[in-house]
């Protein structure tokens, strides 16, 4: 059984969720596509990546920036203009300057990825995710040699977005990535789920996904993308240091202060909510762990 795969998709492609269940049935019953080319090992047999609903993954969200509720964002986020949008690439990169997403989108190879992904707050999904490798727009922009992280930036846009009245956050969002694991091919920028552009709630036009990571480092709707040679900050360390590390891989062994991080309870799974053990990098272990090689885990969180 495949658990994982991957197939170039293009952008403009529309993939109801009924026929996309059935291609991957069909994909897994011929044996195609076992794991990412490349990136040899197949993950574990354990947490089968059956995808949630088109539903679920658009109705149970976190963005704050429309609400701190689950069902707030899918409530409020219409309001958010994502047409035109420019992402900003500056920092240490030889082509600096506003890249149109329109342009973005003709220059990159768009691939379905189905992903877990790890909520902090102890939930998980499975999420079929349509985007391109970080790693292409990088190289797109041309990374300098002097560069060691990627600091990431929301939209800020008061008038669109009712939760920023509350300083809940440090408003705009930001996020970061050591440049390894920003140039590592598991990480994303996705802009569909499903083979649909993807829903303002999720972080339309275009939001990082680090499948390895609690969720709050896939920061949703960018505009900046800065290459830099320091550790940039990062929302949630900024509002609570002793509970989110800048790294904050999914590790099972590592409990957030406040509750155990060993198992997750599955979005989707009914009233009597399943829960699962949540697995070392999320499932992702063979993939990633040599990116932290030498690190004590429990120090770097
Ligand atoms: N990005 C922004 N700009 N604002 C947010 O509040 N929430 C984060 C992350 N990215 C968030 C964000 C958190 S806590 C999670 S779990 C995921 O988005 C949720 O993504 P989803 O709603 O697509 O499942």
């Amino acid at each position: 059984m495949a658990h994982r795969w991957t197939n170039t998709l293009n952008h403009q492609d529309i993939t109801p969720e009924a026929a996309f269940l059935n291609r991957r049935q069909v994909m897994a019953g011929l044996g195609v596509g076992l794991g990412l080319a490349g990136l040899g090992g197949v993950a574990q047999a354990q947490n089968a990546l059956e995808p949630n609903s088109y539903e679920d993954i658009t109705s149970y969200n976190n963005y704050y920036e429309f609400g701190t509720g689950k069902d707030d964002p899918a409530r409020n986020a219409h309001t958010l203009t994502t047409s035109p949008w420019t992402v900003q690439i500056d920092g240490l990169v030889d082509q600096p300057g506003e890249y149109a997403f329109a342009d973005i989108m003709d220059a990159m190879t768009i691939e379905e990825r189905i992903y877990r992904f790890r909520c902090v707050e102890a939930w998980s999904m499975v999420i079929p995710w349509n985007g391109f490798e970080l790693a292409d727009l990088l190289n797109m922009a041309g990374v300098q040699s002097g560069a060691k992280y990627v600091a990431f930036e929301t939209v800020l846009r008061p008038d669109e977005m009712p939760g920023v009245r509350f300083p809940v956050l440090d408003w705009p969002y930001v996020e970061g990535l050591r440049l390894d694991e920003a140039m590592h091919p598991l990480t994303i920028m996705a802009t569909g789920i499903y083979g649909k552009d993807i829903p303002n709630q999720n972080g339309a036009p275009l939001r990082l996904v680090v499948p390895w990571k609690y969720g709050f480092k896939s920061i949703k709707s960018v505009v900046r993308i800065t290459l830099t040679e320091d550790e940039p900050p990062t929302s949630w360390n900024k509002a609570n240091a002793r509970e989110y590390g800048f790294y904050s891989n999914v590790n099972p062994e590592v409990s957030h202060p406040r509750w155990s991080q060993s198992s997750e309870r599955v979005i989707g799974s009914g009233l009597f909510a399943k829960r699962q053990p949540t697995l070392m990098f999320n499932g992702y272990e063979d993939e990633v762990a040599s990116l932290y090689e030498g690190m004590d885990l429990k120090a770097n969180f």
